[in-house]
């Protein structure tokens, strides 16, 4: 057990390995892209605008990186995600996760 572990801690110790989320994205260049591609279902300010696509303004970055590799390599499935995803080099998604994790949001629960 000890030995798995120790491969494990050397395989995600090694360049190859390093998770992608380490990857800082650029806000700006993720603003560009989204505002072409993404803005129609998401929204210009990352509030979805189509009622079965989810809101992603000031959604943890890491999450978003993941959600989008998953959809981009199909282990997530969503017919227009896994469209939209197919041709994301991990640059873009890195700057998509930054610009949508940069747009502030403030939640403010019901009264009771
Ligand atoms: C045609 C509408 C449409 C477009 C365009 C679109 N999306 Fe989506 N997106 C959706 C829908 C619908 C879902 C919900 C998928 C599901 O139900 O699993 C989704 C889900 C997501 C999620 C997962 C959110 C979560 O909470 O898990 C991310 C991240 C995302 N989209 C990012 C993007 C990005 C980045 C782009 C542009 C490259 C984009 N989307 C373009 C409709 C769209």
């Amino acid at each position: 057990m000890r030995l798995a572990r120790l491969g494990l801690a050397v395989l995600l110790a090694s360049p190859a390995f390093a998770p992608a989320w380490a990857q800082e994205g650029d806000a700006r260049a993720g603003r560009r892209l989204a505002g072409g591609r993404c803005a129609v279902c998401h929204g210009n300010d990352g509030i979805a605008v189509q009622p079965d696509a989810p809101n992603l303004a000031g959604q943890n970055p890491a999450y978003l990186a993941e959600q989008l590799r998953a959809f981009r390599d199909k282990v997530r499935l969503h017919e227009q995600m896994n469209l939209m995803a197919a041709a994301l080099s991990e640059t873009d998604i890195a700057n998509l996760a930054a610009w949508y994790a940069a747009i502030e949001v403030t939640a403010t629960p019901p009264g009771r």
